[in-house]
């Protein structure tokens, strides 16, 4: 019996890449190119199952243009805000996703964002590398102490509770907002915050841990943002789309945000130029997940979504 077609979108990491091979005849790229709308509805007339990554773009257009051949849309991703799910639902595609298996890595890279932002290590880099560091006083480079503080997660799932975890092993006082408020054994003793206006003046960080969808889009607006205690800082591994970035520079220049942390940016790959005067934003390029072990969960998990759907049952990670 021919095996199914799989086309993986972007190169996958090379454990990844050799299990599909090894189960499916595969499409790959391995020049990892991004594809246009064009493309990816091109490759859909050649693929039964299409691997892709939070960087290929389903809108409910291309969904509608997708071949009927494609069946299953097994992301390489937890987020699926790239994808238009009731235009999916419509489509009658599957749609799953690779919860969990990240969870670990990004809230790795969200405790070294709240922990450079505070202690300013874009600006120490900086001056050591470029040869500018000339002398050192005690009033030098002086930041904010994270041990002790008051941490607002807005987002409890997976990712927020490691994050949680993460930053009880600073002494920090966790509090949290979430769509509902987690079973008592799994806060750890976290408060929780019915309302984010509840839990923004009670934050000394806010790390951002929620899906980008039409509710949260724009959350950390200037409003919000005023709600912070003064000195704040704002740590994202989430969704760029989250902040609205005009009123996030405007806080930082007025110094009511002491400083910020962004692995995510409503413009990737690229960022926001207007961030890049302010030595107080330490940024990275969305690598909240990008650590050898978890690639290669991801595309495992994703795979084992693949598999269950061809052999009949059903993909652990079904969203759609
Ligand atoms: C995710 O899985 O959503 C990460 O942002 C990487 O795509």
């Amino acid at each position: 019996m021919s095996k199914p077609t799989v086309w993986i979108s972007r190169k996958l990491s090379d454990n990844t890449q050799a299990r599909a091979a090894r189960d499916y005849d595969v499409i790959l790229n391995d020049d990892d190119v991004i594809s246009s709308a064009d493309d990816i509805v091109a490759m859909s007339a050649r693929a039964d199952a299409i691997l892709p990554c939070h960087s290929e773009l389903f809108t409910a257009d291309v969904v509608a243009r997708l071949s009927e051949r494609t069946k299953i849309i097994a992301n390489h991703s937890v987020g699926v805000d790239h994808c238009d799910l009731d235009a999916f639902r419509q489509k009658g595609i599957v749609v799953t996703n690779t919860p969990d298996v990240l969870s670990d890595a990004t809230a790795e890279i969200a405790m070294l964002l709240m922990l450079g932002a505070a202690r300013r290590a874009p600006e120490g880099d900086h001056m050591v590398r470029t040869g500018s560091w000339k002398s050192w006083s005690p009033s030098f480079m002086v930041g904010t102490q994270v041990t002790g503080k008051r941490v607002g997660i807005i987002g409890m799932g997976r990712v927020g509770q490691v994050m949680a975890q993460r930053c009880r092993g600073f002494g920090m006082e966790v509090h949290y907002h979430n769509r509902s408020q987690l079973p008592s054994e799994l806060e750890h003793g976290a408060t929780y915050h019915p309302t984010v206006e509840t839990l923004l003046p009670v934050s000394d960080f806010v790390s951002l841990h929620c899906p980008a969808t039409p509710e949260t889009t724009g959350l950390m607006n200037a409003d919000r943002l005023a709600l912070l205690p003064a000195g704040a800082i704002v740590v994202n591994t989430a969704r760029g789309a989250l902040i609205v970035e005009a009123d996030l520079v405007a806080a930082i220049r007025s110094g009511h945000i002491a400083a910020a942390g962004l692995d995510c940016f409503v413009n990737e790959p690229g960022g926001n130029p207007a961030f890049a005067n302010h030595a107080n934003i330490f940024m990275l390029p969305h690598i909240g997940s990008a650590t050898r072990e978890t690639r290669d969960a991801m595309g495992f998990r994703a795979l084992d979504n693949l598999d269950a759907f061809f052999a009949g049952s059903e993909p652990r990670d079904r969203l759609v």
